[in-house]
C-alpha cells in the first residue's frame, strides 16, 4: 500500500482528483470503480472543475459504482443513483449507456448481481477503483464478516452503518436495512484501487485497514494483499498511524 497523508479534505481531494484525471488522460477509455458517501464529493467537484476547464473529458469513459440501497427507486433522492447524478454525471460528458449502477428494484437480485458481474467483465475490468471506508472498516457495502470471496451480492447493512448513514435520510426507520454491493473479490479484481478517508472518526479504521492483521473482521484489511493500491488519508483520519 502507497500512503499519502495530506493536510485536510481540500487537499486530499485534489490528490485524489489528480490520479483520477491522470488515469483518465493516459486511458481515455478507461473503465472506473465510483463510490457515494461523503468522502469523494470533494473529488467529483475538482473533476467537474478540470472537465469544465477542458482539462479533462469523460467521453471514453465507462463507470461502475460501487453499491446501491436495495428498494430504492432510482429518482429516489436518497438512492447512489440521484447522489452520482448530483454530484457528478449531470455535470460532465459522460454517456448515459457507460454509468452502472447495480438496480436496487430488481426483481431478482441473483440475476441483478450476475449481470453486474458479466458487465464489468465485458468492459474488459475495472481500471481504476475509488473506495471510501466505513467507520467499521467495511469498503462498498461490505461488512465486517462478508466472505472475501464475495462477488456482487446482496448484502445486509450493519447498525453501525445504518447509524452512519442516518444523517442523509429524515429518520433512521427510513435507512434502506439491505444494499446490493460489488463484493470484496470484486473490488480487489480492479487493477488499481484508491481509497480516501477523511476526519477523526476513520482513524480506528484506517489504523486496521493498514496496521491490523487481515481479516474479514475489518473487511479493508484485505486490501494489503492487493499489489497497487493508493490511500490518502488526511491529518485527522492519520492520527493513530
Ligand atoms: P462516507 O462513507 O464517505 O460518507 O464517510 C464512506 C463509507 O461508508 O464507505
Amino acid at each position: 500500500m502507497q500512503l499519502e497523508i495530506v493536510k485536510d479534505y481540500d487537499a486530499l481531494s485534489k490528490k485524489a482528483a489528480y490520479i483520477l484525471a491522470s488515469q483518465i488522460i493516459l486511458k481515455p477509455k478507461s473503465v472506473l470503480g465510483l463510490a457515494t458517501g461523503s468522502t469523494p464529493i470533494g473529488t467529483y467537484n475538482e473533476l467537474i472543475h478540470m472537465y469544465k476547464n477542458g482539462i479533462i473529458n469523460f467521453s471514453g469513459i465507462t463507470t461502475f459504482n460501487l453499491d446501491e440501497y436495495y428498494g430504492l427507486n432510482v429518482n429516489d433522492k436518497q438512492s447512489y443513483h440521484y447522489f452520482m447524478e448530483q454530484h457528478l454525471f449531470n455535470n460532465i460528458d459522460i454517456k448515459k449507456e457507460n454509468i452502472h449502477i447495480p438496480n436496487g428494484k430488481a426483481n431478482n437480485m441473483d440475476v441483478e448481481c450476475q449481470q453486474y458481474e458479466n458487465s464489468i467483465k465485458e468492459a474488459g475490468g475495472i481500471d481504476l477503483q475509488l473506495l471510501g471506508i466505513g467507520q467499521n472498516g467495511h469498503i462498498g457495502f461490505n461488512e465486517p464478516n462478508e466472505k472475501f470471496e464475495a462477488l456482487t451480492h446482496l448484502v445486509n447493512l450493519d447498525t453501525d452503518t445504518i447509524e452512519a448513514n442516518a444523517r442523509f435520510f429524515d429518520s433512521i426507520d427510513k435507512v434502506p436495512t439491505q444494499a446490493i454491493s460489488m463484493g470484496i473479490k470484486t473490488i480487489m479484481q480492479s487493477n488499481k484501487i484508491l481509497l480516501l478517508a477523511s476526519g477523526e472518526n476513520k482513524a480506528e479504521a484506517v489504523y486496521k485497514m493498514i496496521k491490523g492483521n487481515i481479516t474479514p473482521e475489518l473487511p479493508a484489511s484485505v486490501l494489503q494483499l492487493h499489489s497497487d493500491v493508493v490511500v490518502i488519508v488526511d491529518e485527522a483520519a492519520a492520527t493513530l498511524l
